[in-house]
């Protein structure tokens, strides 16, 4: 023990293996991306991005261009209790689930911003393990709360011991010391129901004084004078009785303050209110027990998803979308991005969408398609009146982009050499190269060798021809002094280091080991598990050392159970 560095740690069969992910490019299915018509307000946002794949590869395709932008990552991963792994060993199903997610909250904690939040709802088999996996990825100290959901509104009488009505909810910032979290409204959730031009949210409050003995004119006789409504009438503060009332602000308070009065036209005529904007509104902190009675439950969530897409068609373990609306309500601000890799049914993008957030979902099964893409089309085309569409005065606007990740760059040949994929043309293999070599895509109109960029004067130029002597030379030149070029080409006829402002490099041969190629599958898959044997107990089963995905052969090693023998060597 002397000597070697210990730490308190989760240990589990297979924690070493770590995926060595291509980054994809992402591909647009234009037929599936929707737009709103028309603009219905100068905010609308049309670049949200909905991703059908596997979110460990989307992730990795979204890092490039998000690293650090993510205000808010909300996920709702599955929760690891059904009976997929019936014919394993206990060990070897929680090992894969922890293996999972460390790998895709790696990820998620690189795109979130430094003052970002993490959310996670989890429920007992696997909430505890989830914690601890968390505070190794995260840190321990970045660790902000454990919500307690109430996922259900009654017991359940058949439950053999307890009958669980809760879910947690972890919440972890990326950086503790400058994580933004907002306090909610004092008065009911869901009070800022009006958006601004500007993008503030606010309510309204009557301008007349209203319920204590002080309301009267002649308690504040300075508060009794007349405003213009719209219509150049002048309104007094008027009780419903007829007698004098009085303002809750004196002339000068209401000249200074103007711009915060709305007037509405009622049955007995014009009446000036005020706007409360939330950030001048005191708050109080979230709490740590959200009743279903506040945010919904899975009985509620059942009901809206029923309403947007009929009886037949049910996703079956969608959230509320006011449980949603109560985490970005704290975590993020109009016009943040949120990111939700486990999209589900879509409630995340449904509820960011109204709320005015930009949103990234990715989503593996084909309920993205048939459920995800009709929700947000109704939400954009302003049919979808559920959830929270009253509590953020949504009407409708704004759009998305429907993508699929590409397939591998490279694929075997029948010599089984790695080649250049057939489906990718000049264009694709230009983008997957670029991101491969850590340059953004880029092309520029006059200089064809220009494809993307590292920096001001770094570029790179990536062709699928042969490149001859000439050619390079005139390459070389165009770039000049100032700038430095990669040149990936199929192959090449000069000195790799004969143009002291050129590298030269060919493809394939010098991405092959940056990553692992051909593996479209990093999801809990069990058909991709090798055989089990039957029987409990056996963690040098043959699945024992293999993540999810892998293939047939992988030798095991042996391991202790989690937390028991040495663990946490
Ligand atoms: C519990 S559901 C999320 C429900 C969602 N919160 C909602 O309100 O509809 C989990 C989702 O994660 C998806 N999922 C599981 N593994 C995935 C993976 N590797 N990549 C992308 N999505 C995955 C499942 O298909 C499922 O739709």
């Amino acid at each position: 023990m002397s000597g070697r560095k210990q730490r308190l740690e989760l240990t589990w069969i297979g924690k070493d293996e770590r995926p060595r992910l291509e980054p994809r490019i992402l591909l647009e299915d234009e037929e599936k991306s929707y737009h709103a018509k028309a603009r219905v307000t100068d905010r609308d946002i049309f670049d949200n991005i909905l991703i059908q794949g596997d979110n460990l590869l989307a992730l990795k395709a979204l890092e490039q261009g998000y690293a650090g932008k993510v205000k808010c990552v909300f996920i709702d991963p599955p929760y690891n209790t059904g009976s997929a792994f019936e014919h394993y060993d206990d060990g070897i199903e929680h090992s894969l689930w922890l293996s999972l997610m460390r790998d895709r909250l790696e990820l998620l904690r690189r795109l979130l911003s430094d003052d970002g939040s993490l959310w996670i709802t989890i429920d007992d088999n696997e909430a505890h393990y989830l914690k601890v996996l968390c505070d190794e990825v995260f840190g321990r100290k970045n660790f902000i709360a454990n919500v307690v959901w109430e996922k259900s509104d009654s017991p359940k009488m058949d439950s053999q011991f307890f009958s669980s009505r809760h879910d947690h909810l972890l919440v972890i910032a990326k950086n503790i010391e400058v994580v933004q979290l907002s306090r909610l409204a004092v008065e009911t959730q869901g009070h800022y129901n009006k958006i601004a031009s500007d993008g503030r949210r606010y309510y309204t409050k009557p301008l007349r004084a209203m319920g204590s003995g002080e309301d009267t004119r002649e308690a504040r006789p300075s508060m009794y004078f007349p405003l213009t409504a719209p219509d150049g009438s002048e309104v007094f503060p008027k009780k419903p009785d007829g007698t004098d009332g009085r303002w809750r602000w004196g002339p000068k308070k209401y000249a200074s303050d103007i711009s915060r009065i709305e007037w509405v036209k009622g049955k007995g005529g014009w009446a000036p209110y005020f706007r409360i904007y939330e950030e001048t509104g005191t708050g109080r902190p979230p709490e740590t027990i959200w009743s279903h009675s506040e945010v919904g439950s899975n009985r509620t969530s059942k009901a809206e998803i029923k309403a947007l897409v009929g009886e037949n068609d049910l996703f079956t373990t969608p959230k509320p979308e006011a449980l949603i609306f109560r985490v970005l309500q704290i975590a993020t601000k109009s016009g943040d991005l949120v990111l939700d890799s486990f999209a589900g049914s879509g409630t995340t993008g449904a509820v960011a969408h109204k709320m005015g957030r930009r949103w990234i979902m990715v989503e593996l099964g084909a309920h993205c398609e048939t459920h995800i893409v009709p929700r947000l089309r109704k939400v954009i085309d302003g049919e979808d009146k559920g959830g929270i569409t009253e509590a953020a005065d949504w009407k409708g606007g704004g759009g998305f982009r429907y993508f699929r990740l590409a397939p591998s760059l490279l694929e075997k040949d029948a010599w089984d050499n790695w080649v250049i994929s057939k489906e990718y043309d000049a264009t694709k293999v230009a983008q997957a190269v670029c991101k491969l070599m850590g340059f953004v895509y880029q092309p520029d109109e006059t200089h064809y060798w220009m494809q993307g960029r590292s920096s001001e004067s770094d570029f790179i130029y990536v062709t699928t021809q042969s490149l001859t002597h000439e050619q390079l030379v005139a390459i070389s030149e165009e770039v000049g002094d100032e700038r430095t070029l990669l040149v990936c080409c199929k192959a090449f006829r000069a000195e790799p280091d004969a143009f002291p402002n050129l590298t030269i490099r060919k493809i394939p041969q010098t991405v092959l080991r940056k990553c692992e190629w051909g593996r479209d599958d990093y999801s809990l898959n069990v058909a991709n598990l090798p055989e089990a044997r039957r029987g409990a107990g056996e963690p040098d089963s043959p699945g024992a050392a293999n993540k999810a995905g892998q293939k047939k052969g992988g030798k095991s090693a042996p391991q202790d159970d989690l937390f028991g023998g040495e663990g946490g060597k």
